[in-house]
């Protein structure tokens, strides 16, 4: 059995030292679209090596709570692929890529009876089917579902896959750049902290999966947690892959609001999908305003807007929120149904939901936008640079489905894991030059040289604050400049970032590199978001209110060029005729 450790070499350069570590296919993050990922490309034959930020398991997958979209068809026999992909079409605003609309709704029924052959304890039907359950704006009941924990699972269950398999892991290891081969300009390695000891770390690869998750904390009040810093963004975007609609941000309906140190906490949409219903401060089921036809379980972005307006216009309550209300349903039913829930707010807020209302406020919880691949292999605009799962784009448009996920990182996750190990078996193991590492080395551990600076730990707050003030559900030109140009402020006070004591856990280290990450990906949403003059699913603009067909019905690609951020303008690539035929406007 192939070990990494076999390949480990100390390497010394001056006074400067790292270990190098070498495989075929190096996948970073280790959520559920680098697990499924690895398990592919492991039985493919490739030597692949999983490096993980945080510890194994601790993944935003785990926030995907209500389920897993996939069109059984087990609770409505009705639902088939073709409707699911019509779903995801229309409610992306039409900015989703077809192909991948269609491989996901095709491949994501067989990746849940996979999921379930893997070990995944799914509820059930009374006739022992897959219990399938109500999402916004999914036609049918399409969410497999495990009560409200089904991302915990699915982890879970892949976590198991890779520890039989032996497949090697490393934790605690922080990524910072990606090396291409000073020849070809194919993705040849990448370097980064060893965070326990706070050695230096090489790998050399052939093939290179990024499954980093999204940037969810740039913004101050989210689901996300500590670790969804944009690594993912800024490292592609470094190696000069494409990133696309990264305007493109999720706001979920219901985050908790209280106490403030579980503010933004995932409240699931499977509330509202088992019958839990939305009212103002003055007892108004206020989505009969703006969606009488779906009310609670319209798309994300329509129920995450009017919750919005409801507590922006003086109708929300003293808290700042809305109520959700499930009391209705009975003891017995939510505690069954919704276990994590009942548990959350009685724990964090000492509220009991089969007896009272909870209070919940948008909160940033995904993101659509990140970098360009290609539909069939996930490959990025670099060759030998895949990615699978939140940090890719392309599949949900201006507005993802709830559950689409689940589904997405489990398809496009065994992809891009077949496909990097199938390019890896091709080709020998290509170059990174000494000095591009001593580069690297050296601006790594510039924090460390920086005497009266910044407080690292400070700036990401500041990052935060500016994003939720000035680039949030609704925008405009003026607040988007005033966005842009706060986080310039802080990217000039983040070239003074400092940080101070041993190089072991060292969080100020972390952050003062990972603040970078975060302002790379900030400048690329509000650039983007300036650029995209009209309101399309979950970008909306106050000073274009109107969704505008003639002339943005495009992707938009940024990519640096010689230093500088670009922007292109792309037609969405247009279905062909049988396929378009499918798309049945809501
Ligand atoms: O509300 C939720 O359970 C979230 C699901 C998702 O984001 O897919």
């Amino acid at each position: 059995m192939w070990s990494p450790e076999s390949t480990i070499q100390r390497i010394e350069v001056g006074d400067k030292s790292y270990k190098e570590t070498t495989c075929d296919v190096l996948i970073i993050g280790a959520g559920g679209a680098g697990l499924r990922a690895a398990i592919e490309s492991h039985d493919k034959g490739a030597k692949t090596l999983i490096l993980c930020k945080s510890l194994l398991g601790k993944a935003h997958t785990v926030m995907a709570e209500g389920g897993v979209a996939a069109a059984l068809g087990d609770v409505d026999p009705q639902d088939n692929w073709k409707v699911h992909f019509s779903d995801t079409i229309v409610e992306g605003q039409y900015l989703s890529n077809w192909r991948m609309a269609e491989i996901f709704s095709k491949e994501a029924i067989e990746r849940v009876y996979e999921l379930e052959r893997y070990g995944a304890l799914f509820d059930r039907t009374d006739e022992g089917k897959i219990m399938q359950r109500a999402f916004g704006a999914h036609t049918y009941r399409r969410l497999c579902h495990i009560g409200d924990r089904t991302g915990l699972e699915l982890i879970r269950t892949l976590q198991d896959q890779v520890l039989n398999r032996a497949i090697p892991f490393m934790d605690e290891v922080a990524v910072t750049r990606i090396f291409k081969d000073p020849q070809g300009g194919f993705a040849s390695g990448a370097f980064g902290i060893d965070i326990r000891s706070g050695g230096l770390v090489l790998f050399r690869c052939k093939a290179l999966i990024l499954a980093t998750g999204g940037c969810g904390k740039v913004y101050q009040v989210t689901s996300n947690s500590y670790e969804s810093t944009g690594d993912g963004i800024a490292l592609a975007y470094g190696a000069g892959a494409e990133l696309m609609d990264m305007e493109m941000v999720q706001f979920h309906p219901t985050g908790m609001i209280y106490p403030v140190g579980v503010r933004g906490m995932l409240v699931t949409e499977a509330v509202r999908g088992e019958g839990g219903v939305l009212t103002n401060v003055m007892g108004e089921r206020f989505m009969q305003r703006y969606s009488p036809k779906r009310m609670e379980l319209a798309a994300r972005d329509v129920v995450a807007r009017a919750t919005y307006a409801e507590i922006t216009e003086g109708r929300g309550t003293p808290s700042g929120g809305v109520y959700l209300d499930i009391t209705h349903k009975g003891a017995d039913f939510i505690k069954k149904k919704l276990p994590s829930m009942y548990d959350q707010f009685l724990e964090f807020a000492g509220i009991d939901i089969t007896k009272e209302k909870m209070e919940v406020a948008p909160t940033v919880h995904y993101h659509m936008g990140g970098i360009r691949v290609d539909p069939e292999t996930g490959e990025t605009a670099v060759r030998g640079l895949y990615a699978a799962g939140e940090v890719a784009c392309g599949l949900h448009g201006a507005n993802r489905l709830g559950g689409n996920s689940l589904s997405d990182i489990l398809v496009f996750g065994k992809r891009a894991g077949g496909a990097a190990a199938e390019y890896a078996r091709k080709i020998e193991l290509p170059k990174i030059a000494d000095s591009d590492i001593a580069e690297e080395t050296s601006r790594i551990l510039t924090p460390f040289a920086v005497a009266e600076g910044t407080n690292p730990f400070h700036l990401k707050e500041e990052i935060a604050e500016a994003m939720w003030k000035h680039v949030g559900i609704v925008r405009n030109e003026r607040e988007l400049t005033l966005g842009l140009q706060a986080i310039d402020e802080i990217g000039e006070k983040a070239t003074r970032a400092q940080a101070k004591g041993v190089r072991a856990y060292n969080q100020s280290w972390l952050d003062s590199l990972q603040v970078w990450d975060m302002i790379r990906a900030c400048r690329v949403i509000i650039s983007s978001a300036l650029e995209r003059k009209e309101s399309r699913g979950a970008h909306t603009r106050s000073d274009y209110p109107a969704k505008d067909d003639a002339h943005w019905l495009v992707n938009i690609i940024t990519k640096d060029k010689q230093g500088s951020m670009s922007h292109e303008f792309i037609p969405v690539p247009r279905p062909p005729p049988e396929l378009a035929a499918l798309i049945k406007p809501e």
